[in-house]
């Protein structure tokens, strides 16, 4: 049987009307041990179906380093129906109660090591769609928060600008970045805006398209991300973790499957391999 554990929801921010970043403290006992990249099960009673509980997943954005609470955030599932879950949790208050099962998740692990035992030291690449952002904003976080040299660079793909949900975090880590060196902090973040002819869109100066178009190679043979890190990228140099819609992980395939690059799934049969990816259909 599933024994839900109780937290108490201390802090929502609702971003816009769909979109919400929500923390939560757990009532028993400490924030769990988690892994950067991992999810957590929320729950809530259902009264529409007799108070039965209704859990879904949800990645935490917030690193593990953080004891004092647990992030999300979480976009309202509107079409075709409202969804179970998310259309509670968008009348959830500061205060309120809510159940919680412990994290899990492997699919977004970072990798520390390469299969011949030395350690990984490749530059990190962190595509997210949408909320699908959510596991590298733990990632920025945890690396950030242990000093570690390696490269990290965050792509963001959204809809609209106003869904750029941690832009202001992401671009004090570059500015960090950029003011202590790069042999202290090497961070970079880009975003790509994908309705740009919208009018809500209209100051929007940065990348336009879907996210995976940061890997497009233009005119020059070089694609966008390459011309953010300054040189070319191959199986060598770069890890890949993506996380959002299949058709986001497909996108991303397409331009790095040519290139040799293979997902952990497939991996080799000496166990190497260059992308990771955690997909919501
Ligand atoms: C590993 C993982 C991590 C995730 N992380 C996040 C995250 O960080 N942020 C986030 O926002 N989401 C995340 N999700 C998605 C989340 O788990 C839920 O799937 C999502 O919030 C929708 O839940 P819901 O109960 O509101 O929708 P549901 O009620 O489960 O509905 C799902 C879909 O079915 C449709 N539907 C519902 N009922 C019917 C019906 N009777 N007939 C036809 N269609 C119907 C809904 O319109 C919706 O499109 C994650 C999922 C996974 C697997
Ligand atoms: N780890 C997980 O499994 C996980 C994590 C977070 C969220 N989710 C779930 O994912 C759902 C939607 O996420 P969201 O609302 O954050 O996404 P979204 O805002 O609707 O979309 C984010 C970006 O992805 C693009 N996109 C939409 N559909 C696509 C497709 N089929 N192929 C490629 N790109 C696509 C959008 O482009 P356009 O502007 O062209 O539409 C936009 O640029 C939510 O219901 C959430 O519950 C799952």
């Amino acid at each position: 049987m599933v024994v839900d554990n109780k937290a108490t929801v201390t802090y929502v921010q609702l971003i816009k009307e769909d979109l919400v970043i929500i923390r939560i403290v757990p009532k028993d006992g400490p924030v769990p041990d988690f892994q950067a990249g991992q999810f957590l099960t929320l729950g809530l009673p259902n009264p529409l179906d007799g108070d039965k509980i209704v859990r879904r997943a949800y990645s935490i954005a917030s690193h593990p380093e953080n004891k004092e609470y647990i992030e999300f955030v979480i976009r309202w599932v509107r079409k075709p129906l409202p969804g179970r879950l998310t259309t509670q949790l968008f009348n959830v208050k500061e205060g309120d109660e809510i159940l919680w099962l412990k994290p899990a998740g492997k699919a977004l692990g970072i990798s520390e090591e390469l299969p011949n035992g030395e350690k990984d030291t490749r530059r990190i690449v962190c595509i997210g769609g949408g909320t699908g952002l959510a596991p590298f904003v733990s990632f920025a976080q945890h690396f950030h928060d242990t000093n570690d040299k390696r490269e990290i660079v965050i792509l963001h793909g959204a809809s609209y600008v106003d869904e750029l949900s941690y832009k202001d975090m992401l671009t004090g880590f570059e500015d960090e970045s950029n003011a202590k060196g790069k042999d202290e902090w090497n961070f970079k973040y880009r975003a790509a805006i994908s309705r740009p002819q919208e009018w809500f869109n209209r100051s929007w100066a940065g990348q336009i398209g879907r996210v995976e178009t940061f890997l497009r190679p233009r005119d020059n043979g070089l694609s966008p991300l390459e011309e953010l890190v300054g040189g070319k990228i191959t199986q060598e140099n770069t890890i890949f973790y993506v996380c959002g819609w299949q058709g986001t992980i497909d996108g991303v395939m397409d331009f790095l499957n040519p290139k040799g690059f293979v997902t952990q799934h497939d991996k080799r049969e000496d166990g190497s391999f260059e992308v990771k990816y955690e997909s919501y259909g």
